[in-house]
């Protein structure tokens, strides 16, 4: 299975960034890790980051017929695109939400995601655990979510 996980902007600076928020791990950390899952899965991965929303917009539509879930942690786009939840369900891959933070616990602005009601789930507050989540996440998703 091939999964696309996509990020927003800002998160180029992880490891500089509000460490007390996000942690110490760089994103070239965080891919790693999520790589090395992927290995364990038997997954095959893209990892991806942009400042730029379109870039983020033209990413989900070129994921149709190539990725079988997304993974998108669309950082502050999360709280402000339309674009990209019209992108995600114009293209109907299945995406799962990520954040690094719990949205939820911090500044009501960030407590409502324009992308959550066209994503099969969201996974935030767990740091980078959130990314390796996501591809369990990802991994059921694609199995049709069967419950054992
Ligand atoms: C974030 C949370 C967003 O509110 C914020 O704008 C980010 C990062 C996270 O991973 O916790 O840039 O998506």
């Amino acid at each position: 299975m091939n999964v696309h996980f996509l990020n927003g902007p800002n998160l180029n600076l992880l490891g500089q960034r509000e460490p007390e928020i996000y942690g110490k791990a760089t994103l070239a950390d965080i891919e790693k890790l999520v790589r090395e899952h992927a290995t364990r899965c038997g997954a095959s991965i893209e990892f991806k980051q942009s400042n730029s929303e379109g870039d983020l917009v033209s990413w989900i539509q070129q994921a149709k017929g190539v990725a079988d879930v997304i993974v998108i942690n669309a950082a502050a786009y999360t709280h402000t695109s339309v674009a990209l939840r019209d992108a995600i369900s114009a293209t109907g891959v299945p995406a799962i939400e990520i954040h690094l933070s719990n949205i939820h616990a911090r500044e009501e602005f960030r407590h409502h995601s324009f992308i959550a009601a066209v994503c099969r789930g969201q996974i935030c507050g767990f740091g980078v655990n959130s990314y390796i989540l996501a591809l369990d996440a990802a991994v059921s998703v694609k199995g049709g979510n069967k419950v054992v």
